[in-house]
């Protein structure tokens, strides 16, 4: 490779972890590509492979761990460039490139702007027979990328960071050391992606931030940013992640609960059900809070779809506590939820606070009673919709088989239909009448425009996934 802007290079991106390293990636695509980079998906034709990565628990880091290690004799056969992108080369810097040699290079979720350079010190170094590790981790308190348009791949959902960072501290998390502090991007600059997206044919915008409801620039909060995303003709969905609960104020639950493109679903992580636990992780709310919360969202929609996330065996949990997010599961009844083993991570408040004491088999039994728990919850929330129509936005051709096609409900469950029951592309909106239902999808019996008839002759053919 000769030093210079990318002439062309191939580029492999590999993403893991969250919708927001999703984005992020596609910001790196854009940067790169203006360079002169070229995106491969073939990682064997690549010069240049870039893992994003995720640093929020455990086996995030061992997954990246396992594909450098994989790269090994990719690396030995010919010059390549290896590079570590987002927390994780955040959260370990030298020590990762210390503790993996193939690793050239490390750029954290503020220093993206800086990856051309990066590759091109690095490759100056190959040129020459040596072996430099050429570094960007440093966090910024304005860095938004406000002004790069993200590379997306035409589809059927887009995704917009609207916030970067958090000041949140949970004790157990990561992402305050990883992502920098929080900071909101200008509202004029969202709005006019959200517009160029609904031009592009995209039907579905998810506003991302780590803390997406604590969105604030100038006199716009989250409620109005929100709304007027949804505004925005041609979007038919807008959904958010991640919330926190202390956000919620009733303006934001109103535009949630009236707008007919918000989505009416509202992921609420609970953490745990017990408040010594509560105030340990630093969450800010007591069980009482939260259940106030969950009551008042009900109250002005019964139908709301709830989900959560909740770590099991935090430092010094005991079976008593535990039991209180047991019963929490029990009570909120949330159509799903995402149950995480309690994994230290170094730097945080916990890891420096409380010993890590709860034995792994018990994390794990705890993990096991709360997943089979909320199967069974999940199974009869799902059960309510049998005989229902559903208006679903088709994504693409269902995992399981390229007969059936998928697509997601308002309240964002999984529905599946056989494509010989109608004709339908990525990014329609159908009418599902739902005839069966498991823990974690729904099967439509009958399919149908909204407008027309229940059965049409011509089939779905090859939908791809958005
Ligand atoms: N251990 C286990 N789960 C964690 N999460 C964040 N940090 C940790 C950790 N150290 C979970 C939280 C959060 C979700 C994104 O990841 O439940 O809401
Ligand atoms: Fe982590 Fe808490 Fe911030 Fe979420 S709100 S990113 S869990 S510190």
């Amino acid at each position: 490779m000769s030093v210079g802007p990318g002439h062309r290079r191939q580029v492999h991106i590999e993403t893991f972890g969250c919708q927001m390293n999703e984005y992020d990636t596609e910001l790196v695509r854009a940067l790169l590509v203006r360079e002169g980079y070229v995106m491969t998906e073939d990682r064997e034709s690549a010069d240049v492979i870039l893992m994003n990565t995720c640093a929020i628990r455990e086996n995030a880091h061992t997954k990246v761990y396992t594909h450098l290690s994989d790269l090994k004799a990719l690396k030995r056969s010919r010059s390549l460039v290896v590079g570590v992108l987002g927390c994780m080369a955040q959260n370990l810097k030298e020590e990762l490139t210390k503790q993996e040699p193939l690793v050239d290079l490390l750029a954290g979720p503020d220093a993206y702007r800086q990856l051309p350079r990066l590759i091109r010190d690095v490759v100056h170094a190959q040129e020459q027979d040596e072996h430099s590790k050429a570094l960007a981790v440093d966090l910024s308190e304005y860095e938004t990328y406000d002004d790069i348009v993200p590379a997306r791949i035409p589809g059927v959902n887009a995704w917009i960071a609207i916030m970067r960072g958090c000041d949140n501290f949970c004790s157990f998390c990561v992402v305050p050391y990883t992502r920098g502090r929080e900071r909101s991007r200008d509202p004029q600059g969202i709005l006019e992606e959200a517009a160029r997206i609904a031009g592009e044919g995209f039907k579905q915008i998810t506003l991302l931030g780590q803390n997406v409801n604590s969105y604030r620039s100038r006199d716009w909060d989250f409620a109005r940013l929100l709304t007027a995303v949804a505004d925005i003709p041609g979007i038919e969905r807008v959904r958010f992640t991640s919330p926190h609960p202390k956000d919620f104020p009733s303006p934001l639950l109103e535009a949630v609960v009236s707008h007919p493109k918000i989505c009416k679903h509202i992921h609420l992580p609970a953490q745990s059900g017990n408040d010594r636990i509560l105030g340990m992780m630093n969450r800010t709310y007591s069980r009482r809070e939260y259940l106030a919360l969950v009551e008042r969202i009900r109250s002005m929609n019964s139908r709301m779809v709830l989900t959560t996330d909740i770590i099991a065996g935090f430092c010094s949990e005991t079976d008593e506590e535990f039991a209180d997010t047991y019963r929490l599961l029990e009570e909120v009844r949330y159509h799903s939820a995402f149950i995480f083993v309690y994994s230290e991570r170094t730097n945080t408040i916990a890891a420096r606070k409380f010993p890590d004491d709860v034995p792994r088999e018990v994390k794990s039994r705890r993990v096991t009673t709360l997943v089979e728990l909320q199967r069974r919850i999940s199974t009869e929330r799902n059960r309510e919709y049998l005989g229902e129509t559903l208006p679903v936005l088709v994504e693409g051709d269902a995992k399981k088989s390229s007969l059936q096609a998928m697509g997601k409900s308002d309240g964002n469950v999984t529905v599946i239909w056989n494509k010989a029951d109608l004709a339908c592309r990525p990014g329609d909106l159908v009418a599902c009448s739902i005839a069966d239902a498991s823990a974690s999808t729904l099967y439509a019996g009958a399919v149908a425009r909204p407008d027309l008839p229940a059965k049409n002759e011509h089939s779905c053919t090859n939908m791809v996934q958005s």
